[in-house]
């Protein structure tokens, strides 16, 4: 791992580089710039990494260089700073939306189908279960689409070293309040601890996941 030089604060960030792949270092986690798969195994890198984006590398999850040939644009196709949000205010809790944030993980709609409709409009219903049981599936949420308030006091982000992990057939999940460099201060998200970005190529709202994943059917090689 490249040691900080001495009086320089320590980084933990994720470098959207252009039309390219994401430069990954974290100087924070004891461990260094571990990312963890999908069955929590670490994958140790002993340097900054450069992550794939594009979705082509044959070595996933690194850059191999296929973003080249086939002239991959990292370019932001919508605005999730003015669209996207929305809030959906109950007698007891104000549930936010993002749209453009979300990832598909599923575990607002799985865990509380009659809070979280996905054949309904308005698909958010706050007063469909109790705070505490939405709260629970919102701490879940790994992409910061979904947070809340109470009383008009937004929720606290919880507290984790930075780490990254990759979900199958889907994006980075950034925990630990990594810095997605250019994307600071995060308008499109309540929250700045977590976050998930692309792996597909494929996003309008690079570098972030919005969910493409899913209407591409992007599989990674390996279960
Ligand atoms: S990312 Fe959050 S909002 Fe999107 S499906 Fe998963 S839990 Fe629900
Ligand atoms: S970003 Fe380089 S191969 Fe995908
Ligand atoms: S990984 Fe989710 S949109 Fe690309």
């Amino acid at each position: 791992m490249t040691k900080p030089k001495r009086n320089q604060p320590k980084k933990a960030r994720l470098i959207p580089l252009q039309d390219g792949p994401l430069l990954y270092e974290n100087e924070v986690n004891p461990e260094g710039n571990v990312i963890y798969d999908w069955h929590g195994n670490e994958i140790s890198c002993e340097e900054p990494v450069c992550l794939c984006r594009c979705g082509g590398s044959a070595d996933k999850l690194f850059c191999d260089g296929t973003h080249v040939k086939i002239g991959f644009s990292g370019r932001k196709e919508s605005d999730g700073s003015v669209n996207g949000g929305r809030d959906y205010a109950g007698k007891r809790i104000t549930i936010h939306d993002n749209r453009y944030l979300c990832s598909h993980a599923g575990f607002c709609w799985r865990e509380l189908p009659a809070v979280f409709r996905k054949e309904a409009r308005p698909w958010i219903d706050p007063d469909a279960a109790d705070p505490e049981d939405i709260i629970a599936v919102i701490e879940k949420c790994p992409s910061g689409a979904l947070s809340y308030s109470i009383d008009g006091v937004e929720q606290k982000d919880p507290e984790r070293k930075p780490a990254a992990i990759v979900a199958k057939d889907g994006p980075y999940c950034l925990v630990g309040g990594i810095e997605v460099v250019g994307c600071e201060p995060r308008a499109e998200s309540v929250s700045t601890e977590h976050c998930c970005c692309c792996r597909c190529g494929s996003s309008k709202n690079k570098p972030f996941c919005d969910g493409s994943h899913d209407r591409i059917d992007f599989k990674d090689a390996k279960d």
